[in-house]
C-alpha cells in the first residue's frame, strides 16, 4: 500500500514536471495586425520583423502578422491593442488623435517636411523620443517610427487649383489636421476606415482621397480614380507600438532580442519606403488606368497659399511649443510658404 502511494506520488510529480515544461516551451505569440497590403512599406517591414524576431528568439516567439484589415479596421485595432487582443500594430500617426494624443497630428500638417531628411530630424531625434513616451499613459509602448511617404491626391477631375476641390467629398484618416486641410481646399472631409476606401471611391460615396502612392497602387485605388496629382503636400508614416503590459512583462532575454529586432526592422522599413513608393508610381504609370498630373511651380504655390492657414488653425490642438520645436528642427517657416 505504502509503495503504491509512493508510486502514485511519483507519477503525479512526473506529470506536473511534463506539464510545466510543456507550458514553458509554448511560444510567446505576438499578433501583429495592420490595415495595408503585404507588398507595401509597412507590410514588408512587418514580415521582416516576424522573420528576424522568430530567428533571434529561436522559436520562443511566434509573430502572426494579419495584413489588410483582416483582423481589425483602423479604430478597432487600436482598441484591440489596448485590451491586449493583439500585441503589436503600426498605425499611421493620423490615427492617434481619437485616443487623445493629438501631438502626432503635427505630422499631417501640409508642407511641413520638404523631404525624409527633414522628417527624420524630428522622428529620430529628441522630439520623436518625447512623442513615443506620450503613449505610456495609454497602456502603449512606442517602439519606433516607420516611414511610408509623401502623399498624392486623387479624384475623378484634375485637381490643379485649390478651386478644383470645391464641394468634393474627400476621404481622410481620423485627424483634425487633415479635416482642416480638406476644408481649406474647399472640399468636404469624410473620415473613413482605410479598408473601406476602395469601395467608397468605386461607388462614389466619396469623390477623392489622399495617400502615398504605395497605398493607392496596392489597394487598386488608381483603377477607380481618373486623376492622381503628384502634390507631395503632406507626409504619412507610422508608429510601431506594442501593448505595454505585454512588452514590459516579456522575459529579459526575449525583450533584448525583440528590442534588437525592432531596431533592425525599423531601419529596414525606412530604407525601403521611398524605393517602394517610386516603384509603385512606375507601376501606376504603366497601368495606364489613371492620368498622373505634375503640378507646375505656380500651381504648387497656389496649393501652399491655400493650405498655410491649416498650421495656425491646428496650433492650439497640437500644442504651440511642440510646433515651434518641430519648425526649429526642420527650418520650416510658415510665413515663407
Ligand atoms: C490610411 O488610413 O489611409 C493609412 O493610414 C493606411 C496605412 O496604414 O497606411
Amino acid at each position: 500500500m505504502k509503495l503504491r502511494n509512493l508510486m502514485l506520488m511519483f507519477a503525479a510529480a512526473t506529470l506536473a514536471t511534463f506539464a510545466a515544461t510543456a507550458i514553458a516551451q509554448q511560444p510567446i505569440i505576438i499578433k501583429f495586425s495592420h490595415v495595408v497590403a503585404l507588398d507595401t512599406p509597412k507590410g514588408l517591414a512587418a514580415e521582416y520583423f516576424k522573420k528576424i524576431a522568430e530567428e533571434r528568439t529561436k522559436g520562443r516567439v511566434k509573430v502572426e502578422v494579419y495584413p489588410n484589415s483582416q483582423l481589425y479596421k483602423d479604430k478597432e485595432e487600436l482598441e484591440a491593442l489596448q485590451l491586449g487582443a493583439v500585441q503589436m500594430l503600426a498605425p499611421s500617426m493620423a490615427k492617434f488623435g481619437p485616443m487623445g494624443v493629438r501631438e502626432y497630428e503635427s505630422f499631417d500638417l501640409p508642407y511641413l517636411f520638404d523631404d525624409f531628411k527633414e522628417l527624420h530630424r524630428v522622428t529620430q531625434g529628441p522630439i520623436g523620443q518625447m512623442l513615443l513616451k506620450k503613449l505610456d499613459s495609454k497602456g502603449i509602448v512606442g517602439l519606433g517610427f516607420w516611414d511610408n511617404g509623401f502623399k498624392v491626391m486623387s479624384a475623378n477631375k484634375p485637381l490643379r487649383k485649390p478651386e478644383d476641390f470645391k464641394g468634393l467629398k474627400m476621404r481622410i484618416q481620423s485627424s483634425k489636421v487633415l479635416e482642416s486641410q480638406m476644408r481649406a481646399l474647399g472640399s468636404i472631409p469624410q473620415v473613413m476606415a482605410f479598408g473601406e476606401v476602395y469601395q467608397a471611391l468605386q461607388t462614389g460615396v466619396v469623390d477623392g482621397t489622399e495617400n502615398p502612392i504605395s497605398n493607392f497602387y496596392t489597394q487598386k485605388m488608381h483603377e477607380v480614380q481618373k486623376y492622381l496629382i503628384l502634390s507631395n503636400h503632406g507626409y504619412l508614416g507610422y508608429v510601431l507600438i506594442a501593448n505595454k503590459k505585454f512588452w514590459d512583462g516579456l522575459p529579459a532575454d526575449i525583450r533584448v532580442a525583440l528590442d534588437g529586432a525592432v531596431k533592425d526592422a525599423t531601419k529596414f522599413a525606412n530604407d525601403l519606403a521611398q524605393k517602394k513608393n517610386d516603384e509603385d508610381l512606375e507601376s501606376v504609370r504603366k497601368s495606364g488606368k489613371t492620368q498622373i498630373i505634375t503640378l507646375t511651380p505656380q500651381e504648387k504655390q497656389a496649393w501652399k497659399k491655400a493650405l498655410i492657414k491649416v498650421h495656425q488653425e491646428s496650433e492650439a490642438k497640437i500644442g504651440k511649443d511642440l510646433l515651434q520645436s518641430i519648425y526649429k528642427e526642420t527650418g520650416f517657416d510658415p510665413s515663407k510658404l
